[in-house]
């Protein structure tokens, strides 16, 4: 596996690549892989002759900065799993080479930036959008792989990031859980032994409050889920919503409630997690 840090470095090779008629898949992260990003790595290795994976914790995207800086890094980890899973190349660029000064790019995110993550963390889309549309710049990517488990990015990113770039395909891949039904997540690295096992149970009630769609109504829905949470002494709901998968639109009693999407914000201790699914 090639590990690159420098940007003209990697463009460079991309654009041999290219030339060379070789498919490129790419994966973007953050690191602290699991699962989850690995699930989308085999997606792009079955399907393209090259798999990029980035690395790169981006300040831009961090409303809150002791998320910023508590987000857990073990690069050493990631370069074996990565090497392990058959990786081809590995780029790790630093802030300054991702952000030069006079990279302004900003995105007209419009209404998926107003629901749900995107009014509980401000500017968090639109530091998404920038380093997504810069990594793209430099990769160049035929294909790009998201995870579903953050539905609003993967949106956002089809909707408004991926359209700059003529030949690129975005797929989603559905969200890899562990046994409990507990969506993988980095963050789950920062949960104590309790909270791991409360956070575990919002899954099912998710599911559950998914059934009811359709059968009871919204604030009914909604403070079931909260007395449900609220037998759990570290658990905090901030938000549970339905959406229309490729809207956002939230759900208006009435509709009917086929191809919609439930999802939840909450926290467990001073982590905050997210999770979402269809609705059956
Ligand atoms: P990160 O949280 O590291 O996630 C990288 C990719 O892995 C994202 O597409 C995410 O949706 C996917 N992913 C995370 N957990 C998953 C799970 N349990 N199942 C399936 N896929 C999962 O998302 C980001 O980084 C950043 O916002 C990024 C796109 C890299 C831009 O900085």
């Amino acid at each position: 596996m090639k590990i690159i840090q420098s940007v003209t470095e990697m463009s460079q090779i991309m654009q041999d690549l290219r030339r060379k008629d070789q498919s490129i898949g790419f994966v973007p992260t953050m690191g602290a892989l699991h699962e989850g990003h690995l699930a989308l790595v085999r997606k792009s290795l079955l399907e393209n002759d090259v798999t990029v994976v980035s690395i790169f914790v981006n300040p831009l995207q961090f409303n809150n900065p002791e998320d910023f800086l508590k987000y857990p890094k073990m690069p050493e980890k990631d370069r074996l799993m990565l090497e392990q899973e058959g990786c081809d190349v590995l780029f790790t660029p630093v802030k300054d080479e991702i952000f030069p000064p006079d990279y302004n790019q900003r995105f007209q995110l419009g209404f998926w930036d107003t629901v749900m993550e995107g009014a509980f963390r401000p500017g968090h889309f639109q530091g998404v959008a920038r380093v997504v549309y810069r990594l793209f710049e430099i990769v160049h990517p035929h294909k790009a792989y998201f995870g579903l488990k953050d539905y609003q990015q993967f949106i956002i990113i089809s909707k408004v990031v991926a359209p700059y770039f003529k030949d690129l395909k975005i797929s989603g891949l559905e969200t890899v859980r562990e046994k409990s039904g507990l969506a993988l997540s980095s963050r789950n690295l920062r949960l104590t032994p309790i909270q791991y096992e409360q956070a575990s149970h919002v899954p099912e009630l998710l599911k559950i409050a998914a059934g009811m769609l359709g059968k009871k109504n919204l604030q009914e829905i909604r403070d079931w889920f909260q007395a449900e949470l609220s037998k759990y002494n570290e658990l905090r709901p901030e938000y549970l919503e339905f959406a229309h998968a490729d809207t956002l639109q939230p759900f208006v009693e009435g509709d009917a409630p086929s191809n919609y999407r439930i999802f939840v914000s909450f926290y467990a201790g001073d982590v905050r997690l997210i999770d979402n699914m269809a609705v059956q």
